[in-house]
């Protein structure tokens, strides 16, 4: 049985004030809900006091990113050690905003991932295709390329760590969200590859999300696909109370 697992990605949003006020709201609602794991990532900026807001609670506190370096001259990075001494307990490595705006290659993500690994952090992998990718009926070409590039070179006990989030990228912040038979396809896809490539009881034991438009409406349907093992939420996790719902499926 995979434990589901509810997590907000909250991309360039909240400052820390921000931040107090949604976990105030946000801890009591979820303070019986002990049927999920339960993560939010906030911005760099604003984990200290995330973490420091959800002591005590089932919450846990994630990154949105991470270099792959221990430390060095790269302006601007944060490398795996400063988030576990700031008590991120995971990270989300290789967002398709990431790819698409700043160039992250599947080569990138590789190494973010072991880097992740080694420190202990739980990685929550995004992959998915883009709009085009699926017109042109690539779907299944663009995340086998994205699984290989991403995880084939893990040991199995690396991969049996790990949390795959699917995202497609046109349903992104687009309202349009895949129909919970769109996402268990492709969620069932991603278990092939993952039997093919490590063996079938990791695969079965691989927890992948569903990310692109959640939204407390649609999530109910989406959790009843067997293959959907959560969620990943941008937009609607922003909202302690939309937030709350979704957690509460
Ligand atoms: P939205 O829920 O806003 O579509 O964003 C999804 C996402 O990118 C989560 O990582």
């Amino acid at each position: 049985m995979r434990r589901p697992v509810i997590a907000g990605n909250w991309k360039m949003y909240k400052t820390q004030a921000e931040t107090r006020a949604f976990f105030a709201a946000l801890k009591p609602q979820v303070a019986g809900s002990t049927h999920c794991d339960i993560v939010v990532a906030p911005p760099y900026t604003a984990l200290a006091a995330a973490v420091e807001a959800v002591r005590g609670s089932a919450i846990s506190i994630a990154a949105q990113d991470v270099h792959w370096e221990k430390e060095g001259a790269f302006t601007g990075e944060v490398s795996t050690k400063m988030l576990v001494e700031a008590g991120c307990r995971g990270v989300i490595i290789g967002h398709s905003e990431r790819r698409q705006y700043f160039g992250e290659t599947d080569e990138a993500v590789h190494k973010k991932l072991k880097a992740a690994l080694e420190a202990d952090l739980v990685p929550i992998v995004c992959v998915g295709e883009t709009l085009k990718e699926r017109e042109a009926g690539q779907t299944e070409t663009v995340l086998n390329r994205q699984f290989r590039g991403g995880f084939s070179t893990l040991t199995g006990a690396e991969f049996s760590r790990i949390i795959i989030a699917y995202e497609p990228v046109w349903a992104i912040g687009t309202g349009r969200t895949a129909t919970p038979e769109m996402a268990a396809e492709a969620h069932r896809f991603l278990r092939q590859l993952a039997a093919a490539g490590f063996t079938p009881e990791r695969a079965a034991g691989l927890r992948i999300l569903y990310g692109g438009s959640v939204k407390p409406d649609n999530i109910k349907g989406l959790m009843a696909q067997v293959e959907i093992d959560g969620a990943l939420v941008g937009g609607a996790s922003l909202d302690a109370q939309s937030f709350a719902s979704i957690v509460n499926f």
